[in-house]
């Protein structure tokens, strides 16, 4: 394992001011957005409207990586450069999600396993040498009735462990994603528990597996009450207890916390992160974004209505907001 190429890496990702942008969707999951603003899905579709985001003007300043899908990371901008190079011409690093989806987790009805342990050694070996320099692997848990099961922790967190493990080995910065998701009727105190219990098994079979923590990211959801619950509370509220619920389950070791933005409005997700970032209280990581629709949602609308530079607009100006709030200098204000 080369830990200086790792932590270098990791450091480069969650550089001042920067983050990471998530544009992975699987295809069947950006075919369904492309379908939603009434694009006709297809390779070509899928292919115009990224390399049309990535070549906007100027937002290297706010994004250290992008991650990518397997189709895309072989696809080329208009004029036949590779992605992936064209990507870290501009200093940006290529990053690729590398399992192949959350499957029906076997005897536990409603619950996921995320799959792609089988070959994956040889397939980060493959994206390294395309200019990957990073993957991600996202672990699905799922709160309601006797959920999370014992079971849906502890063979996420093992599989987490293991991914994170093989891509050390190939070059590749784990971005460690166990996403307690924000559909049910939960309150956030349950959100904070379950989710204590998934970072800390995770973390607990990383050292198992020998994984360089200060060459790792880790992509948790913030501490928020379901989406269909009666008790919603303050970004104040969601900032403060996200901040503990990390200090009490990430070792200081991992170089840093880069938030998904899990179906929050495009402000919120912002204005969580600036709270995080202007708090008081000592941790000992970068806390950014690996946002996907909070940086595309509005970017995909405008894409669909037609205009390629309003589309590139509105993905500056959400990578510029959450620039901003990775040292807690947003304001509500500068929305408009
Ligand atoms: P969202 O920010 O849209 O949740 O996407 C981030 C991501 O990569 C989820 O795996």
């Amino acid at each position: 394992m080369d830990k200086q190429l790792l932590e270098k890496t990791a450091r480069e990702l969650v550089a001042s001011g920067k983050g990471i942008l998530a544009a992975d969707e699987s295809n069947g999951t950006m075919s369904s957005r492309l379908e939603a603003v009434g694009i006709e899905p297809s390779p070509e579709a899928r292919r115009m409207y990224r390399s049309n985001i990535f070549s906007t003007k100027g937002y290297e300043s706010a994004i250290s990586g992008v991650i990518l899908f397997d189709e895309t990371i072989r696809q080329s901008m208009d004029d036949g450069t590779s992605i992936p190079e064209y990507l870290s011409s501009r200093g940006i690093h290529p990053g690729i999600k590398v399992d192949t989806g959350a499957k029906d987790l076997a005897n536990h009805s409603g619950e996921k396993i995320t799959e792609g342990l089988d070959g994956l050694r040889d397939r980060c070996a493959e994206y390294f040498s395309m200019g990957a320099r990073f993957a991600k692997w996202r672990a699905v848990i799922r709160i309601g009735q006797n959920m999370p099961s014992i079971a849906n922790i502890s063979t996420n967190a093992h599989a987490l462990a293991r991914y994170a493990s093989i891509c050390q080995e190939q070059g590749l910065v784990p971005i460690i994603e166990p996403e307690v998701i924000m559909e049910g009727d939960h309150t956030a105190e349950r959100c904070f528990q379950v989710t204590s219990e998934i970072l800390s098994q995770t973390f607990k079979d990383c050292k198992k597996q020998g994984v360089h923590l200060p060459g790792t990211l880790l992509k948790p959801n913030m501490i928020m009450p379901g989406k269909d619950s009666n008790v919603q509370i303050s970004r104040e509220e969601v900032a403060k207890l996200t901040v503990n619920c990390l200090s009490m389950n990430v070792p200081e070791e991992v170089e840093g916390i880069v938030f998904l933005s899990g179906g929050q409005s495009d402000e919120d997700a912002t204005a969580h992160l600036n709270l995080m970032n202007s708090m008081d209280t000592e941790h000992p990581w970068q806390l950014s974004y690996s946002y996907g629709r909070a940086l595309l949602a509005h970017a995909l609308q405008t894409w669909a209505e037609g205009s390629a530079e309003d589309s590139q607009n509105a993905f500056a100006h959400r990578a510029e907001m959450n620039s901003l709030a990775r040292s807690g200098d947003w304001a509500s204000h500068l929305e408009s």
